[in-house]
């Protein structure tokens, strides 16, 4: 009976081991909540409040306003709970910016829906959405956008609707992945032609009157004036996407690989000033690059994250071991662990100093602080405990805080067994190397870098694998080719 129960508490055990952890909640300010909540009641307001227009008001008057009101303020509820839930790091302002654009569409349907199509006010947000907060929230804003109207008189034409989804579902679909700003021009005049074709086939091409109407810009019902302001609303959004990026800290698919050119001048002077710092940067993007495509993760973030990540070594590049010849160690010279651990720490605090002046994204700067956590400067604490120094054992901790994403932990983790793999023997096994990757991993774990990082036990074994098959691509580079006798090489 002893042993079942034992069994079972280790089943169980197990279980919760393999589950992913609670992730702390987006830490929202009382202000910020209650902005939020005063917009969602807005909402809630223009879509219901033409219910109680209806005089003599009976009840089941009242009873259709409460339930539209409800339904209105459950839908607001349910968006900003799925954009939690897929972006765990969103801030408060991409909240208000998410229900801010709902509200709009809400409003623009009661002023504007006799004269605009829909198409040309739910397209363009959820493009913007998409691109900064993922297909998913554009895909559950589009939902509510397309199915809550306002005003219960505005019939909209089945087809129209079919048309709307449909396109409106495919912008945040491709609008998640668009990886440059000539792709999102790409879309933004496919989407529109399609539409029309759409249209054209299912409401019918006797309603497209062309260019003998002179106002068939603004002309109502008009096919082709619709698609054409589809057209430009989708051109001016993309026109203004990167002041919603500098706004409201979203950060694009296009940004970031903006960012990640070796050619900015912050990643220039990296490789100039600290070269080794550079060279261990790039290895590491191989490897987080590696085990975040295992996981699924957002590959272009923890690329350009890491390349990003050292950046405060530029304070004093000769002070890391990557960046010495072997002939002077500034270390030694001081003899001073706990100086020598604040030169450490400053990496960090350097590295945000620089996020700051380069106007680097939020989600980018996490990388610099993240992938330090809170770990321990074993060296310099060993050696301040050797000389019997009167030391808190925290003095010798970075000041964190642990990664609180899966990105900022595999960086974590990449960072921690880069210098491992980097000193292992050319003809050391893969059981070798796995064996030195795990016992790393679990340090980490053990130490509770990864508690806040979303990680499963499961994804920690792909990474695992992930970091082996980058370091056999490592060592096949190593094996030197054999040369010819007289040197010539094909
Ligand atoms: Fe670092
Ligand atoms: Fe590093």
């Amino acid at each position: 009976m002893q042993n079942i129960t034992t069994n079972s508490k280790n089943l169980f055990y197990q279980w919760r081991r393999s589950q992913i952890p609670t992730k702390q909640p987006v830490k929202i300010s009382k202000i910020d909540n209650l902005i939020i909540f005063l917009i969602c009641i807005v909402i809630s307001i223009i879509s219901s409040y033409k219910l109680l227009l209806n005089a003599p008001l009976n009840f089941s008057d009242i009873f259709s306003w409460l339930l539209t009101f409800t339904e209105a303020l459950i839908s607001s509820g349910i968006l900003i709970l799925v954009s939690k839930k897929e972006n765990p790091t969103i801030t408060s302002r991409q909240i208000i910016l998410l229900i801010t654009l709902l509200l709009a569409v809400q409003a623009s349907k009661l002023a504007l829906a006799s004269s605009i199509s829909p198409l040309s006010m739910i397209i363009p947000p959820a493009l913007i959405i998409s691109q900064g907060m993922g297909s998913i929230t554009a895909l559950a804003w589009v939902s509510i956008a397309s199915l809550c109207w306002p005003d219960p008189a505005i019939a909209i034409n089945n087809n129209l609707f079919l048309i709307l989804f449909v396109c409106a579902s495919v912008v945040s679909l491709l609008g998640g992945r668009i990886r440059s700003r000539a792709q999102l021009l790409q879309l933004s005049i496919f989407v529109p032609i399609g539409s029309l074709l759409s249209q054209w086939i299912l409401i019918g091409k006797d309603k497209i009157s062309l260019v003998e109407n002179q106002e068939f810009i603004f002309a109502n019902g008009n096919m082709f004036s619709d698609t054409l302001l589809l057209a430009i609303v989708m051109l001016f959004t993309i026109l203004f996407i990167p002041i919603f990026e500098s706004i409201f800290g979203i950060l694009t698919k296009a940004r970031l690989l903006e960012l990640a050119d070796k050619e900015k001048p912050l990643i220039r002077r990296l490789s100039i000033e600290a070269p080794g710092t550079f060279e261990h940067t790039l290895l590491i993007c191989g490897l987080a690059e590696e085990a975040t495509r295992m996981i699924g993760g957002d590959i272009d973030l923890i690329k350009t994250g890491a390349l990003y990540h050292d950046v405060g070594k530029l304070h004093a590049p000769n002070w890391f071991i990557e960046n010495q010849d072997g002939s002077r160690n500034p270390h030694d010279e001081i003899d001073d662990p706990i100086k020598s651990a604040e030169v450490l720490q400053a990496h960090v605090d350097e590295g945000l100093k620089y996020a700051r002046k380069n106007r680097l994204p939020k989600a980018i700067a996490n990388f610099i602080p993240e992938h330090q956590g809170t770990l321990k400067m074993g060296y310099f604490f060993y050696k301040a405990k050797e000389k019997n120094l009167d030391i808190d054992e925290n003095d010798f901790r970075y000041k964190g805080p642990v990664p609180q994403s899966k990105e900022t932990a595999i960086l974590m983790l990449a960072d921690g067994c880069e210098a491992a793999l980097r000193a292992m023997n050319i003809n050391a096994s893969d059981k070798q190397a796995l064996e030195t990757i795990s016992k790393i991993i679990y340090s980490r774990q053990k130490d509770g870098q990864l508690q806040y990082s979303n990680l499963s036990q499961g994804e920690i074994f792909l990474i695992k694998r992930a970091f082996l098959n980058v370091w056999k691509r490592i060592r096949h580079r190593r094996i030197q080719y054999p040369t010819s006798k007289n040197n010539t090489f094909s």
